[in-house]
């Protein structure tokens, strides 16, 4: 029996606001990880997440945070966006799942407004719910249609943790144990094209690439590496698989990451924000020369819930909302806004800043040591910032605020990251066991609470 004795996650006493958040942490403990509860404690990421809107998020104890995580790139235009939730009222009215085996009309909707948006010839489609699932199709697709079997990926490189995608993950920490997992997967410096170039045989089915490493440290490649990638595969008979799950939807100042360099891959996959903050949906888009390997065998690769009726009916909202407010260009614009700031701040610290780098508002902070990742985590949450280190190069903060972010704040943003950085520098807080609790907001808190009893 646990210390939260027989309340339950969902019932009104697990929500009391006195008592939510330890609540939370000890049943997450006791339940699923205590390990990782210790860790998010020590970043002062023991956040438990109570009501979200836009660009914001209050934890349990109604402290408010700006969300410049976003689940690594999920809420692109912001979290329960009016639109959105108005628009799953209406679609659950109606639908629910839908049918796998039959052919939705919301299912063809979306793959025909994908065709629109994707770049080049990428005009068929295939769902997923999560990332690694379409990933996971996309090296299916890459061996059916090749008939080869040798998948190049990027060392520090992110997929997710499927059986493909962990294959060809670049950190091997998340592989060992697993093992023998699918062979013949080799991986390459990213953004190293003479070393992609070498090993790219006459076996290799595909290369898989981020066009922004995520996870390794919001790393962009130089200008020609994509390009050169492409012509390499294209040479060899060998397909290219771009990776727009964190880089997709704007992100970048591009729909699509891969479009800053003019490269239009053979299949690109998608998921993340394409759900709008409340469903899971995940595409793989590709060729429809591509698609001739499917057309007879379309039952050999079938997922129950990808892309659902409802999925596909807040997929198609989304990439509304995205036009409708223009966020392609305003991601552009608002991430000078705020790389601009972040340079000025990272001269005037060069003890603390090694770089800042990204496009659109997909921004990358580094700083000089791996320790500085987690407790610049700790000190920005003392500001109201929500930011975390990336997960395969801790020195590296990612800011990845959603596209509906205003000026304001940006600026938010930028004075919290100058008051955490004074903070790292004077120790603030380095005594403290446990980061302080804040005191709760009356109004806000009765907000929350009655909002989810
Ligand atoms: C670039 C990239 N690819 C794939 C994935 C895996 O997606 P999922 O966690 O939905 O399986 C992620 C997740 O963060 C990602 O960032």
């Amino acid at each position: 029996m646990t210390s939260t004795g027989n309340m339950r996650p969902g019932t009104k006493g697990s929500l009391n606001p006195d008592c939510a958040h330890s609540h939370a942490l000890l049943d997450f403990a006791q339940y699923m990880n205590p390990q990782q509860v210790r860790v998010l404690k020590a970043a002062g990421l023991d956040i438990v997440e109570g009501d979200r809107s836009g660009a914001w998020v209050w934890d349990v104890d109604g402290r408010k945070f700006l969300d410049c995580f976003t689940s690594a790139g999920s809420f692109n235009i912001g979290r329960r966006h009016p639109r959105i939730v108005a628009a799953m009222h209406e679609a659950v009215e109606h639908l629910d799942h839908g049918n796998f085996l039959l052919c939705s009309q919301y299912k063809a909707a979306l793959a025909h407004k994908l065709a629109d948006l994707a770049p080049g010839g990428l005009c068929c489609t295939t769902f997923g719910t999560g990332g690694g699932e379409v990933i996971d199709f996309a090296i299916k697709l890459a061996r059916g249609v090749t008939g080869r079997s040798k998948i190049i990926s990027t060392l520090n490189g992110y997929h997710g943790h499927t059986g493909f995608a962990l294959s060809a993950a670049g950190r091997d920490v998340y592989k060992a144990p697993f093992g023998p997992l699918m062979s013949e997967f080799a991986r390459v410096p990213y953004g190293d094209l003479d070393a992609a170039r070498a090993e790219i045989d006459p076996g290799t089915a595909a290369v898989l690439i981020e066009p922004i490493q995520g996870e390794g440290g919001v790393v962009v490649p130089p200008d020609g590496y994509l390009a050169g990638l492409r012509q390499a595969c294209d040479e060899s008979g060998a397909l290219l698989i771009i990776d727009e799950i964190q880089t997709g939807f704007g992100r970048t100042g591009r729909w699509f990451a891969c479009e800053h360099w003019g490269v239009v891959p053979d299949i690109m996959t998608v998921a993340k924000s394409l759900g709008g903050s409340l469903v899971a949906i995940s595409a793989a888009i590709y060729t429809d020369q591509l698609r001739e390997f499917l057309i007879p065998n379309p039952f050999i690769h079938l997922s129950t819930f990808g892309g659902s009726d409802l999925a596909c009916a807040i997929a198609l909202e989304t990439l509304s909302v995205i036009e409708d407010e223009d966020l392609v260009k305003r991601s552009m614009h608002l991430g000078e806004r705020l790389r601009g700031g972040l340079e000025v701040l990272a001269d005037s610290r060069p003890e603390v800043f090694a770089e800042v780098r990204g496009l659109g508002l997909m921004v990358g902070i580094e700083y000089r040591d791996d320790s500085m990742g987690p407790r610049m985590s700790y000190h920005l949450g003392r500001h109201g910032v929500l930011a975390i280190y990336t997960g395969n190069a801790p020195s590296v903060m990612r800011l990845m605020p959603p596209l509906v972010i205003g000026e304001a704040e940006i600026d938010f943003l930028l004075e919290a990251l100058y008051n955490a950085v004074e903070d790292l520098l004077n120790g603030v807080g380095d005594d403290e066991p446990v980061r302080k609790r804040p005191r709760r907001r009356p109004a806000r808190q009765a907000q929350i609470a009655g909002g989810t009893t």
